[in-house]
């Protein structure tokens, strides 16, 4: 986990172009409070390796404690959790990921919870029952800010155009902290799941073709992403189509996390629980039975 402060954090942003200059100095005093508010997660070196689900049960306990405390000294109507932590590993056996525990302390706390990662979440076994007994709302999993927003527009494209589409290549070049956690080879596999799974939803096929993912640190917060796609036009004509994408991942996806968490609590105020599919336009994976056209998304999003 990083420990940079935040106010220095947002220095750094300033320095790279993404934040305009001045603005970090302007909240300087927000940023600072901001960072009072974060409790260290867990388990921490010299936590005792005790039977495993007790133990569990006793971080969620914690971070369930520390959600509820923050609301009760902000006299707040109530909170919702959003996860923005580093990619993790698909899990490999039943225990519990640290984004599965943070998850249960959402439920455990009575908060909407939001996974803008691919890590599992609420998405885990162990989680499933506990969820529907909540009654709570939930959306995710994975921000669709990039080179996924684009293949969620273009796929239906190619579909009803009838362009038969061969292949579908993709790779990306990112720096930040997201680069460096995606260098590693089960890391990336949970993301790309996510990126190819558009495709496939939205051509009705899996064509041939994979994404890679490179550790650029040098670019820090931009992004480039290149996709290159095959497809056959009338009679079998054969055509290629290649799209330079290049954005800054944190702005990107900032407006949709704040998007979310209002989302998501207006939905808890009316009452709805569960997957909140209508949350799809956001989401590389979504929950539920949506659409997974961009298009079609936003039609549900409004509706
Ligand atoms: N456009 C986007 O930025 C975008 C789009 C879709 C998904 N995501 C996902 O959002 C997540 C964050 O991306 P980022 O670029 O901000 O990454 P980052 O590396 O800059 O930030 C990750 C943060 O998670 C913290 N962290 C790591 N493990 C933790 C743990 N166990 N408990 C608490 N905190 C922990 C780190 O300290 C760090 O502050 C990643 O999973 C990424 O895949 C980002």
């Amino acid at each position: 986990t990083v420990d940079c402060p935040l106010p220095k954090r947002a220095e750094h942003l300033a320095a790279g172009g993404v934040l305009p200059h001045g603005l970090p100095s302007a909240v300087h005093a927000e940023l600072v409070a901001a960072d009072r508010e974060i409790r260290p997660g867990g388990p921490l070196p010299g936590d005792t390796d005790g039977d495993a689900e007790r133990h569990d049960d006793e971080l969620i306990d914690v971070f369930a404690a520390d959600i509820r405390d923050f609301v009760r000294r902000h006299d707040l109507a109530g909170a919702v959790v959003v996860n923005v932590a580093s990619t993790e590993p698909a899990p490999d056996d039943d225990s519990l990921p640290p984004s599965s525990r943070y998850a249960a302390a959402a439920l455990r706390a009575g908060c909407p919870y939001v996974n803008f990662t691919p890590s599992a979440g609420l998405h885990h076994p162990a989680l499933a029952p506990l969820a529907e007994a909540s009654g709570l709302p939930y959306a995710g999993r994975d921000g669709k800010t990039g080179q996924t927003l684009l293949r969620s527009v273009l796929g239906p494209m190619f579909l009803q155009r009838a362009l038969a589409v061969r292949a579908w290549s993709g790779t990306n070049l990112l720096g930040g902290g997201d680069g460096a956690a995606l260098a590693d080879p089960a890391t990336a596999a949970a993301k790309n799941a996510g990126k190819e799974r558009v495709l496939a939803d939205t051509l009705g096929t899996t064509p041939e073709g994979e994404v890679h993912i490179d550790d650029v640190p040098a670019l820090g917060d931009w992004k480039t992403a290149w996709d290159h796609i095959a497809f056959d036009g009338f009679l079998g004509a054969r055509m290629i189509l290649q799209t330079t994408w290049q954005g800054c991942d944190s702005a990107l996806a900032a407006p949709l996390v704040l998007d979310l968490a209002r989302l998501v609590a207006r939905a808890r105020e009316r009452g709805l629980s569960g997957p909140l599919g209508e949350l799809g336009f956001y989401f590389k994976d979504p929950v539920g039975d949506g659409p997974s056209s961009l298009a079609e998304q936003y039609a549900e999003l409004r509706r």
